[in-house]
């Protein structure tokens, strides 16, 4: 078969109609005379045929093939055979189109590596792109932790800089949001491997970021106390490590807990409480909530 000249990428169907008990002995006739897959509906079959074969290439003999299946099984020939064209889909780009600059809180803005971003006097800007791993600014959880940081550095009232500890980094979204923002120093922690490389190689597209630290590993791989910590993960896997995360916040210090349902908020801050955190107060988008916890002095 020839490819039409500027064919369409895509497939064509046909759509035959059939005794619902005879599909998949014709579905098997048409794939193997056509060479094409054929997928077996309630009382039809569908053929797809490749966009580069004009229909004229294939049609005739199409309708032959169905004519002569129909009169082997002895079934009227009336009902006509349907035809569409099934678009390829570029799925990548697909899904790139879901993600676009975003401004969240007051100064921060997260740009896809692939679209062009000319920052306002104030902006600080991170590019990401979040391969496989979860951390986009297009989920609340990520925008509630991100402004949550951002309002806890602007009531920091030290000469010096708070440390942080973002404990399930994912694409590192957190953590070098963290370094823009000013926290020193900073250190992104994940227990999935695959996750800390995309946020190193996010890391190399933010110089501004380039003081953060990753670590493969939990929190209890992690040395020392930190002035923040924020923790986006889930309820479960938060209520678990309540003990860890309270070895890892310095006395006074803060805690952002994430991933969490409204519905949740009362088990997780009540096994909080039993490890030496009160709460300040509650951030909610949609269903999601961020609990802000203070540590004992
Ligand atoms: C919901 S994502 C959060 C990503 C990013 N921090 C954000 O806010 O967008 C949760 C991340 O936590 C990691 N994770 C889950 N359990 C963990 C644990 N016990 N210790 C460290 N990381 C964990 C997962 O691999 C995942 O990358």
């Amino acid at each position: 078969m020839d490819a039409a000249p500027s064919a369409p990428k895509g497939w064509w169907t046909a759509d035959v109609p059939c005794e619902e008990a005879l599909c998949d002995e014709l579905a098997a006739v048409l794939a193997e005379k056509f060479g094409v897959g054929a997928q077996v509906e309630k009382a039809w079959v569908r053929l797809y045929l490749p966009a580069p074969t004009a229909p004229s290439q294939w049609k005739s003999h199409l309708e032959q093939a169905v004519a002569h299946f129909r009169a082997a099984w002895g079934l009227p020939q009336s009902d006509p055979v349907r035809y569409g064209f099934c678009e390829d889909v570029d799925w990548n780009a697909r899904w790139k189109e879901g993600f676009t600059p975003l401004r969240v809180g007051r100064r921060l803005v997260i740009v896809p590596t692939w679209e062009p971003y000319t920052p306002n006097p104030g902006d600080l800007v991170l590019t990401i792109d979040p391969g496989m791993a979860f951390g986009t600014g297009h989920h609340e959880t990520t925008r509630l932790c991100l402004r949550w940081l951002e309002d806890v550095i602007a009531e920091w009232l030290h000469p010096t800089p708070p440390s942080l500890l973002d404990v399930g980094t994912g694409s590192g979204i957190l953590a070098m949001a963290g370094a823009l923002l000013g926290f020193r120093p900073v250190l992104g922690v994940d227990n999935d491997p695959d996750a800390v490389c995309i946020a190193e190689e996010n890391q190399a597209m933010n110089p501004d970021a380039a003081s953060v630290r990753f670590l493969t590993g939990t929190a209890d791989a992690v040395r020392g106390t930190f002035s923040v910590v924020v923790a986006n993960i889930q309820a479960g896997p938060l209520m678990a490590m309540a003990e860890t995360l309270a070895r890892k916040v310095a006395p006074g210090g803060r805690l952002g807990l994430c991933g969490v349902l409204s519905d949740q908020v009362a088990s997780v801050l009540s096994r909080y409480e039993q490890v030496g955190f009160h709460a300040e107060n509650r951030h909610q988008d949609g269903e999601w909530v961020l609990i802000a916890l203070r540590a004992r002095s």
